[in-house]
């Protein structure tokens, strides 16, 4: 939605600015709140419930009420996320990603995989295909190395398996007018004509599995609030072509370490990236806008604030899997016990030793990636 006038929040795909209000977009993009029973529901095939659900980082959806209905009796579904590989990945996509897996393992679903080298390249004026490409393949070693498995799934590069999407994006493209996408996109007479067709490519991965198995089932989208726009569209056009209407679980944007927005590779000094060494990752959480007071002296008198700090955000977020020491942070923080300086130095260690696993796992990954191309 942009929306600067009113009170600077602006989030569509390709723009996170201001301070994200949650509750607002649930009504202005007009989805569902993801209630405790929802939760529940979850749990009962996931067993503990995950830390990005007790915690409110996935907050709303679409028909995933209707997804587990079917579930429950008997119909599968598939889990589609993607990718726009503009440059290396960074801690915010993890998110949405650690959160697939999470399904998939329980669910025992399969998962589509997109990568949008295509929109990238349109989007992004100083990006060529081929760089866009490139970072494509590297992005899809970040995936690979939280842990996926090639038996279930199937990695989309728009380019190269253009064919798979083409019918479907065509089937697509021809029932949303010019007008809808205008409003939805926020398409200038400026913009290249490329990107005004561009959506029906995102949307045409909802029903690739059942061009390619002919078994009609759902998808679920798990990812951040800011991909809501395709949904809209697609869930439009879905009945019209015989396909169920994806449905989503959507998360917060992890906040990158400046003040307001989302992590963004836009502002590289407040964004980690998952090929950052230890004393680039040092430096930059070192500048992080915290809810720290001026002074020690204030610090230990008046006590910080954790809900507007960018470094808790990261241990809720990611990096304190434990609830109870979570809350401790919390207090030691409001009642001036612990200084932003100690909380920046564990969360710089915490993200170093993550990085330090995640890149071992990731160049192995590299001799597996042919296996998780959906042309195997
Ligand atoms: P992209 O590359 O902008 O983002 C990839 C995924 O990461 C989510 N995301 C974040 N999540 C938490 N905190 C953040 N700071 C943050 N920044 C980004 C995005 O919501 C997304 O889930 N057009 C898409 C690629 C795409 C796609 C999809 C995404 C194609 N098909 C289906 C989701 C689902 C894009 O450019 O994503």
């Amino acid at each position: 939605m942009v929306d600067e006038e009113r009170n600077e929040m602006v989030v569509t795909p390709w723009e996170v600015r201001g301070k994200v209000d949650y509750e607002r977009l649930i009504r202005e993009f007009g989805t569902q709140p993801l209630t405790t029973e929802l939760i529940q529901r979850i749990a009962k095939f996931t067993g503990k419930v995950h830390l990005q659900l007790r915690r409110g980082l996935f907050f709303s959806h679409r028909d995933l009420d209707v997804v587990l209905d079917l579930y429950e009796k008997g119909t599968k579904f598939v889990l589609y996320t993607g990718r726009g590989p503009s440059g290396p990945v960074h801690l915010g996509h993890l998110v949405p990603w650690i959160f697939t897996k999470h399904l998939q393992d329980h669910f025992k679903t399969r998962l589509y995989f997109q990568m949008t080298d295509d929109e990238k390249f349109l989007v992004k004026d100083d990006l060529e295909l081929e760089e866009a490409t490139n970072f494509a393949y590297e992005n899809a070693l970040d995936l690979i190395a939280l842990g996926f498995k090639p038996e279930n799934t199937f990695i989309i590069y728009d380019v190269q398996d253009i064919d798979l999407l083409y019918d479907l994006a065509l089937k697509v493209a021809k029932r949303i007018t010019f007008s809808t996408a205008r409003a939805t996109f926020g398409f200038q007479e400026s913009t290249n004509i490329g990107w005004v067709f561009w959506p029906a490519i995102q949307a045409a991965p909802c029903f690739i599995h059942a061009k390619l198995t002919g078994e009609n089932v759902p998808a679920l989208i798990p990812a951040a609030i800011d991909q809501d726009p395709y949904w809209r569209i697609t869930r439009d056009v879905a009945p019209k072509l015989g396909y169920y209407k994806p449905a989503q679980i959507h998360c917060r944007l992890l906040p990158g370490l400046g003040v307001g927005g989302k992590m963004s590779a836009s502002e590289p000094e407040t964004c980690i990236f998952t090929t950052d060494p230890p004393d680039i990752v040092k430096r930059k959480v070192w500048g992080a806008f915290t809810g720290g007071k001026p002074t020690v002296a204030e610090q230990r008198r008046m006590g910080g604030d954790p809900s507007i700090c960018t470094v808790f955000q990261y241990f809720l977020f990611m990096f304190e899997e434990d609830d109870e020491k979570l809350a401790e942070r919390e207090r030691q923080c409001r009642a001036g016990e612990v200084l932003c300086g100690e909380c920046k130095k564990e969360l710089t260690d915490r993200i170093n030793s993550f990085l330090e696993d995640h890149r071992r796992k990731r160049e192995k990954a590299r001799n597996i990636i042919d296996k998780f191309h959906i042309k195997r």
